[in-house]
């Protein structure tokens, strides 16, 4: 059955830096706020254990703080070597100043 799993508030993000957002709901997030909507990725990096809300936040591309990949968190996909795997992506829903994904995307 789908639910949805609150993520943060939408209090909690920054204009400039990722949010990194650990459950036992969900595997490790980071929560972008760009200012067109919001957006979330698995914030380990697919290129080996680095979180990417430690990372360099420039436009909607994050770049990696271990080895310089980077990754269009709207899409996932990387943009800078040595990343090649995509990242992935789960729908922000907004509901009452909280922010949610659906449990489904997990699936
Ligand atoms: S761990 Fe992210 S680029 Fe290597």
């Amino acid at each position: 059955m789908t639910e949805l799993l609150k993520i943060c508030a939408l209090a909690d993000l920054s204009d400039t830096e990722p949010t990194r957002v650990v459950s036992d709901s969900f595997p490790p997030l980071a929560v972008y706020r760009l200012a067109d909507g919001i957006f979330i990725t698995d914030d380990t990096c697919t290129h080996g254990n680095a979180s990417l809300a430690e990372g360099y936040l420039e436009g909607d591309v994050i770049e990696c703080p271990f080895h310089g990949g980077a990754f269009d968190i709207r899409t996932g996909e990387p943009t800078a070597f040595p990343c090649a795997e995509a990242l992935r992506t789960y729908v922000a829903i907004l509901r009452d100043g909280f922010i949610y994904i659906d449990s489904e995307s997990l699936a």
